[in-house]
């Protein structure tokens, strides 16, 4: 599958409230996944477009683990979540290439999003290999990839690879310009 990573400027234009408006409003996608006190994984956040909103749903006992390979991604999330007084819940960390490194999180991991992320990743195996040793039982993915950037062919296999990692898919959310999996550990 080809892929490559999106250059770190763009993450200002996906930070923009205007997307939100334009039909992927964060709190009507993530509410009916994430409650208070859970334990999060955003690979690939960006400069943070939902990492503050699962930040607040996650509320002062609960924690958001994002891992960006980009180090500019990462101090412009850590700038915003400050703003937005979050901070505190949210564990921001620059990963390497081939590892996201998540080896304190083995089995306590609630929820992950896997926002517009996967189709860049070199081996796509791995990465759910990775999310699968940090979920709980029945812990919940949502995978979501841009429609047209990403074609159906290629979505079907990073359902199949998530698959191979032991994941089944329960739903299609339905979120705007996106093909998506809801996805739970067997
Ligand atoms: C298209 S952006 C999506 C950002 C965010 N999820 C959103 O929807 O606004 C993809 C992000 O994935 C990150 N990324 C790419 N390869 C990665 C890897 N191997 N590990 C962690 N993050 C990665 C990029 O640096 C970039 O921030």
């Amino acid at each position: 599958m080809p892929h490559s990573v999106c250059p770190w400027w763009i993450g200002y234009l996906l930070a923009s409230p205007l997307r939100k408006w334009l039909g992927q409003d964060p709190e009507k996608i993530l509410r009916p996944y994430v409650h208070e006190g859970m334990t999060v994984l955003e690979p690939g956040p960006g400069m943070g477009f939902f990492t503050i909103p699962l930040a607040r749903l996650v509320g002062s006992s609960g924690r958001v683990i994002a891992v960006d390979l980009q180090p500019k991604m990462i101090a412009s999330l850590k700038r915003r979540a400050a703003k937005a007084n979050v901070m505190d819940r949210i564990d921001a960390r620059v990963t390497s290439p081939d590892t996201m490194g998540l080896a304190d999180l083995d089995g306590k991991v609630d929820f992950t999003l896997a926002f517009a992320v996967v189709h860049e990743l070199p081996d796509t195996g791995h990465f759910f290999a990775e999310v699968a040793r940090a979920s709980k039982q029945n812990a919940r993915v949502l995978l979501a990839e841009p429609r047209g950037h990403v074609g159906d062919e290629a979505f079907a296999a990073e359902l199949s690879a998530s698959a191979n990692a032991g994941f089944t898919v329960a739903e299609h959310p339905a979120i705007h310009r996106s093909l998506t999996g809801l996805l739970f550990k067997n």
